[in-house]
């Protein structure tokens, strides 16, 4: 289903200290160029979209700091103004390659959660290598994640589940898959509320390292 469009980016934000493009990031990495209280929790999202997740996770974790991640620039700073309007201080976006922030930044032991919440399924076969749920996104998770870390992972489409599944069970020391006890009318995210609306399934997991 075609994504509607959104509103353009409100210039009236002051943005710098919730949107940061991950191809200016700079070593080394320091979180307290992002966050008051450095020594959180840190929880990344990869592909926040609207953001509905990184906002309401940060309002009811005020003690963990997140960082979404998005490709798409413009929802990027869509999140972010989100964050700016509510004086949201434990959460900020990142816009680029959420992959790029695990290959080049995130260091050893450093994260309490990874979301991976309803990533683009790319259908095609020859387009598969650029789903987000990939080996190189389980590695990361394997070496970033704390011990007792965990890895959400949700999605719409069965096939993509099921083949995300498979690897994990093959190829990775993460614990799991588990299931999740959600109330589905609590979505978590924009893209969970349409499916359940439109009453299809969601299919969701999470590991544990
Ligand atoms: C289908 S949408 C889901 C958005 C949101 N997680 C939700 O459940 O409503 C997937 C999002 O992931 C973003 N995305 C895809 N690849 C990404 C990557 N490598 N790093 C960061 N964001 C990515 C897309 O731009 C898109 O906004």
């Amino acid at each position: 289903m075609p994504r509607r469009a959104l509103r353009h980016i409100d210039e009236s934000l002051d943005y710098s200290r919730h949107l940061f493009l991950i191809r200016e990031l700079q070593q080394p990495w320091d979180l307290a160029k992002y966050f008051s209280d450095p020594a959180a929790p840190l929880e990344v999202e990869i592909g926040s979209g609207k953001g509905q997740f990184i906002h309401d996770a940060a309002l009811a974790q005020p003690d963990h700091n997140f960082i979404g991640t998005e490709i798409a620039h413009k929802y990027a700073a869509y999140c972010a103004a989100r964050l700016i309007k509510e004086g949201i201080s434990n959460a900020v976006m990142f816009s680029g390659d959420g992959l790029q922030l695990f290959r080049e930044f995130l260091p050893e032991n450093s994260l309490a959660a990874v979301h991976v919440y309803f990533p683009d399924p790319w259908w095609k076969a020859r387009h598969r290598k650029r789903r987000v749920m990939q080996m190189e996104l389980v590695r990361a998770c394997e070496k970033c994640l704390v011990p007792g870390g965990k890895l959400h992972f949700w999605t719409d489409v069965q096939e993509y589940f099921e083949t995300a599944l498979e690897m994990m069970a093959a190829e990775s020391t993460l614990k799991g898959p588990f299931t999740p006890d959600v109330d589905p009318s609590q979505w978590r995210t924009h893209f969970e509320k349409r499916t359940v609306i439109e009453g299809r399934p969601v299919f969701r997991s999470w590991f544990e390292k």
